[in-house]
């Protein structure tokens, strides 16, 4: 298989993770006879100092030339006092907008090896194996009108949250595909029993789950939700809500794994174009020390794989090898107890690249 693959490494640890996945993926290339063609560009702080905009066009162009997009993590302290509209984390919100990416889906799965990382007690996180889809594109984070007026003790600041039913529906489908190939369940969040939008949310809801007749639908407030994320984990398979319900909801489930540095995510679009990243951020407290956990990017990697590429057992192999390193007790920095060897990055990867050489 032929793909052309755009790598946006960004800033801080982005681009050694970046590295990291690159080589992983030039093993996967070589055992299974696929030509990966990479290509590279700006994004983020990056793209500020050498281009001075936090989302170039010409990486825009690359990213439409390519088949799928992995992207790094930006920002960093060098970039907090630029002007709002010029802030590295504008390039990530520009590229959602310009590339279609409404869904982000973030897999939610312990890893028995590392339940002693997790703050959570092993019976809570048996059987935890969720996703979160989340609205990216809409609502409160892009509703108009949002802004200031007034002065004094009168100022005031308006946000609003609107979805259009188009909108609603094509999330709410994701989320019955993606239940459909999983444990057949879809838990829509919202806030219905306050908001107008959330109420139009639960009807799409039931009218898209008549298409899926296999799939179970439930309805669940999101205050409930965050309780039950950490009551009950494993109840869930796969989660459904809108973009800010979703940012907070994700970073909750995040503290299930107990490490940032393991978390991968895809972010879909409707034509087919789709890019995968970690959850983490460019960690300018570890960046340029060879410290960075490189498994959220690898298992990005591994998503793209499946879902951009169909490329199951390709994707299956990566995942196997990251379970078997972890078995065998490697770990960086986030991961590792204080009586535990760490690895640097590099020789993460090189453990990655040990397993999938063992395996073949
Ligand atoms: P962060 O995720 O960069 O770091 C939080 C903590 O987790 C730090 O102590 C960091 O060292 C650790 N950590 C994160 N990823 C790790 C990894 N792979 N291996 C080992 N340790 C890891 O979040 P923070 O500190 O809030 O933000 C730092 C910068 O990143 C900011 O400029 C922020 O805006 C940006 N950011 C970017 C994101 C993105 O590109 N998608 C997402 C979140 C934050
Ligand atoms: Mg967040």
């Amino acid at each position: 298989m032929k793909k052309t693959i755009a790598m946006l490494p960004g800033d801080g640890i982005g681009r050694e993770v970046m590295n990291g996945a690159r080589e992983v993926l030039s093993v996967i290339a070589e055992q299974y006879g696929h030509e990966f063609n990479f290509t590279s560009g700006l994004i983020g702080g990056s793209a500020i100092d050498e281009r001075g905009v936090p989302l170039p066009d010409e990486t825009l162009e690359l990213c439409r030339n390519a088949d799928a997009v992995l992207l790094g993590a930006v920002g960093g302290p060098k970039w907090e006092n630029q002007a709002p509209a010029n802030r590295p984390e504008r390039g990530l919100l520009a590229i959602r907008k310009e590339l279609g990416l409404y869904a982000n889906v973030r897999p939610v799965k312990a890893f028995e090896c590392l339940e002693e990382r997790s703050p959570f007690k092993k019976s809570v996180l048996q059987g935890v194996d969720f996703v979160i889809v989340r609205e990216l594109t809409g609502g409160l984070y892009f509703g108009k009108p949002s802004g200031r007026s007034g002065s004094g003790e009168k100022e005031s600041a308006v946000d609003t949250l609107v979805y259009t039913k188009e909108e609603v529906r094509r999330i709410i489908k994701a989320a019955f595909e993606m239940a459909s190939g999983r444990r057949k369940k879809v838990t829509s969040v919202d806030k219905a029993n306050v908001l107008e939008s959330s109420r139009m949310w639960r009807e799409t809801a039931e009218e898209v789950k008549k298409e899926y007749p296999e799939v179970e639908l439930e309805h669940m407030l999101v205050d409930n939700a965050a309780m039950q994320l950490i009551q009950n984990p494993a109840r869930f398979d796969v989660i459904v809500t809108e973009n800010l319900f979703g940012d907070i909801l994700s970073d909750e489930a995040s503290v299930l794994t107990g490490s940032l540095g393991m978390l991968p995510s895809s972010s879909l679009s409707l034509n087919g174009l789709h890019l995968y990243e970690p959850v983490h951020g460019s960690a300018p407290d570890i960046a340029g020390e060879n410290k960075a956990n490189p498994l959220a990017m690898v298992l990005s990697a591994a998503m793209m794989l499946r879902t951009s590429f169909g490329l199951e057992e390709e994707a299956s192999a990566v995942e196997s090898a990251v379970q078997h390193v972890l078995n065998a007790g490697k770990r960086t920095g986030d991961l590792a107890a204080a009586d535990e060897q760490v690895l640097t990055t590099e020789e993460m990867i090189a453990e990655i690249k040990e397993s999938l050489e063992e395996d073949n």
